[in-house]
């Protein structure tokens, strides 16, 4: 049971996969993504692979593979970085890693929320470059969730746990929108499933927490920002290209909204140079959504349980049904 490991990963998940009887552990062992010659050669006659939302799993990478490839896992919830169709073509077996991270993720997002709306990078870099010169009445003001409307994009595992943690900070009401209405997740939070265009217009607060599928894709627009109120927030967990970051950029820019947490961007990572970076209102982080040290380790013990699991022929503990 060959398998090719495409990263450096938590040392947990590989010792589950040495110690199995049986697997060949060949592994990109660095903290860099495998280049993708590097990816294409690696996966060559491998039953198993190993890989991360930032590998590109393609037909180019399949065919690399050749006919024995069987089991994919990818350790990361998400799975827009699988060509799908083509992996389903093959009777490839697909494992990913959802639960395990939606703690941590809600916890970042209900941090990034709160950096946005009340302006912590900024205030903390006034601190150090002696813009901080007296307490000010009018200074440094952002927008509180006490008393607000909270709207969230995609009512998943993600989106339920970060609204579980925003009810305690006083928000007034939940909307959400998604694919069909979620009557039971969503009476925890007596949240109304409304159109998008409705959430957008409604929200103080809109959170981002759905899948990118070709039914996301950009559906934050212009249109969108600018059906949002002047005084919102707009926070993103799930993945960049739902948004249109030119879109989002003007809305920043023109003061359409008042501020954007992002911790997923198009491409990753985003140019230094990027507009975006060039915005006090806007703050961005390098996707680490599920980085803690226990969830980045379960995530590894998973993944690699999702890839034995398959190779043997046996139901995964977590199986992307195709
Ligand atoms: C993170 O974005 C993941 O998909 O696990
Ligand atoms: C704030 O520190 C206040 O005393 O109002």
């Amino acid at each position: 049971m060959a398998v090719f490991v495409t990263r450096r990963i938590p040392a947990e998940g590989l010792r589950v996969l040495s110690q199995a009887g049986g697997c060949l552990v060949q592994q990109w062992d660095s903290e860099e993504p495998v280049p993708r010659a590097e990816l294409l050669a690696g996966v060559a006659g491998k039953r198993g692979l190993l890989c991360l939302l930032s590998d590109r799993i393609d037909r180019e990478v399949l065919e690399a593979a050749g006919p024995g490839l069987k089991v994919i896992s990818t350790m990361s919830v998400g799975f827009d970085h699988l060509s799908l169709d083509e992996i389903k073509k093959r009777g490839i077996r697909v494992g990913y890693t959802p639960d395990v991270l939606t703690d941590a993720t809600a916890e970042l997002s209900v941090a990034l929320l709160l950096a946005a709306c009340r302006r912590l990078p900024e205030a903390a870099e006034q601190v150090k470059n002696g813009g901080w010169t007296t307490w000010k009445p009018l200074w440094m003001c952002g927008y509180g969730l006490s008393g607000s409307t909270v709207g969230i994009i995609g009512l998943g595992r993600i989106g339920q746990a970060v609204a579980r943690r925003l009810k305690p900070f006083g928000v007034k009401k939940f909307l959400y929108t998604g694919t069909c209405p979620k009557s039971e997740c969503a009476a925890e939070f007596a949240a109304e499933f409304v159109p998008l265009t409705r959430l957008a217009e409604e929200s103080d607060f809109v959170v981002v927490t759905c899948a990118l599928t070709p039914a996301t894709q950009g559906m934050c627009n212009k249109d969108f920002f600018g059906r949002m109120k002047k005084t919102s927030v707009f926070i993103n967990t799930s993945r960049g290209a739902v948004v249109n970051q030119d879109d989002l950029y003007d809305a920043l820019a023109h003061g359409q909204i008042a501020a954007a947490g992002l911790d997923v961007t198009t491409p990753e990572p985003l140019p230094t140079d990027h507009p975006l970076l060039s915005l006090k209102n806007c703050v961005i982080l390098p996707h680490i959504g599920s980085a803690t040290y226990a969830t980045r380790s379960t995530m590894a013990v998973l993944a690699a349980n999702n890839l034995l699991a398959g190779l043997r022929g046996e139901p995964m503990p977590h199986e992307l049904l195709l």
